[in-house]
């Protein structure tokens, strides 16, 4: 049984230190405690600070939602993994949409940062997903990212990667992709994971979906074996919204253990 894992990115909508202190007090007071699922919370990269006062040593991971190729060097404007260490920060996300298609990022430097991320202990959150004229061949685009973004890299190392599976065209939206189609892709994913390495690896590694979850079609979405929980985003902006989002998947997830 896998883990759930839910998480919520901020991308550049809270960058107040006091907005952020805000919210996570709120969500420190809602959500710590919560052990039958990985909550991980990437704030605006001007907050992350906060995020390290207010988090560390709670059960609710935080990160950042983009690192450095390198650790360290010659990379003007980028954000070093080892200043996410020395937050403690534990969680990383990689590869967004947004930074695919705005920031032209590749999958050759995306590879590159799950390597460096899986070899300093921090989480990476992997976004993958099609965009609209992809629909019709989304097997082959999803085995096309999986396969340039994860290769060679050590199998125990693997299965800790958490895919985030966010269909493009559902990111920024009023509502989510389907519930059908989230768990058409969910499978083909996990298909794709065993066949390009093993069933030990696809069977360990979680798959959240992401792109307009909201506290309305979360049930739907995580109602499906392959859908290992939800990356939220504007529709968790609210801490309590958050919070209800975090009960619905952990009652769907126990509804089926029973
Ligand atoms: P959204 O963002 O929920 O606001 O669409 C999701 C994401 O981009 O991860």
């Amino acid at each position: 049984m896998r883990k759930p894992a839910i998480g919520i990115s901020f991308k550049i909508y809270k960058n107040k230190k006091t907005d952020m202190e805000t919210y996570l007090g709120e969500l420190k007071k809602s959500c710590v405690g919560t052990i039958e699922a990985d909550l991980f919370v990437f704030p605006s990269m001007g907050t992350l600070a906060v995020a390290s006062d207010y988090l560390v040593n709670t059960e609710i991971h935080f990160g950042a939602q983009n690192i450095a190729p390198i650790a360290n060097g010659a990379l003007t404007g980028e954000l070093s993994i080892e200043s996410l260490i020395d937050w403690q920060a534990d969680f990383v996300e990689v590869g967004h949409a947004e930074r695919r298609q705005e920031l032209g990022e590749t999958d050759k430097c995306i590879a590159k940062k799950i390597k460096l991320a899986l070899a300093n202990q921090v989480t990476p959150v992997v976004c993958i997903g099609e965009d609209e004229t992809q629909k019709k061949r989304l097997r082959e685009q999803l085995n096309r990212q999986l396969r340039a973004d994860l290769s060679d890299i050590p199998e125990e190392q693997l299965k800790k990667v958490i895919l985030a599976y966010e269909p493009i065209w559902a990111i920024g939206q009023k509502e989510a992709a389907s519930a059908d189609y989230v768990h058409q892709a969910h499978r083909i994913i996990r298909e794709e994971m065993i066949d390009l390495f093993s069933d030990e690896v696809a069977q360990a590694v979680r798959i959240i979906y992401g792109g307009s979850v909201s506290k309305e079609n979360t049930e739907a979405i995580v109602k499906d074996e392959n859908v290992d929980g939800v990356f939220v985003g504007r529709f968790g902006h609210d801490p309590q919204n958050f919070k209800e989002i975090v009960d619905l998947v952990l009652k769907i997830k126990n509804e089926v253990k029973e």
